[in-house]
């Protein structure tokens, strides 16, 4: 079973960035704790600040078994993510590291969540693993 994990702009900077926001921990170290956690899935993981290779990344993710997608800032901004999303046949889960809702309004919106197969918003970095969860439950 292979689960992507795309993330979007600024998430290389997990770790230094914001860390009253989003912890300490690069997400490097975060993505070895979980290959350790999940041994039989293999997980793949893309991370880009730019809108069109994450685009990219989806059309070309859409064989795997599942789709983790932090878009970051792209959330609230994209169409043509979402319309990336609709254009596969792959299941996508949206997460949020923060709770986006209680933070500054434009975070309220997402073009994402009416297109996904579900959302997991505001655990910290174990958002992902609820959502990889949430992914093999059927395996
Ligand atoms: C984020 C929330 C977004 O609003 C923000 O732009 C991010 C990270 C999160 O994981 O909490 O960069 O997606």
């Amino acid at each position: 079973m292979k689960i992507t994990i795309i993330n979007g702009p600024n998430l290389n900077l997990l770790g230094s960035r914001e860390t009253d926001i989003y912890g300490n921990q690069n997400f490097d170290s975060y993505l070895d704790s979980l290959k350790t956690y999940f041994p039989k899935i293999e997980i793949d993981y893309f991370q880009s600040n730019i809108e069109g290779e994450i685009i990219n990344y989806i059309h070309d993710s859409k064989n795997c078994n599942g789709i983790i997608l932090n878009a970051a800032a792209y959330t609230h901004t994209s169409v043509g993510i979402a319309d990336a999303v609709k254009s596969i046949n792959c299941k996508v889960i949206e997460v949020h590291i923060s709770n986006t809702y209680s933070r500054e309004e434009f975070r309220h919106n997402s073009f994402l969540s009416p297109v996904v197969d579900g959302i997991i918003i505001g655990f910290g970095l174990y958002s992902y693993r609820l959502a990889l969860e949430s992914l093999i439950k059927d395996e």
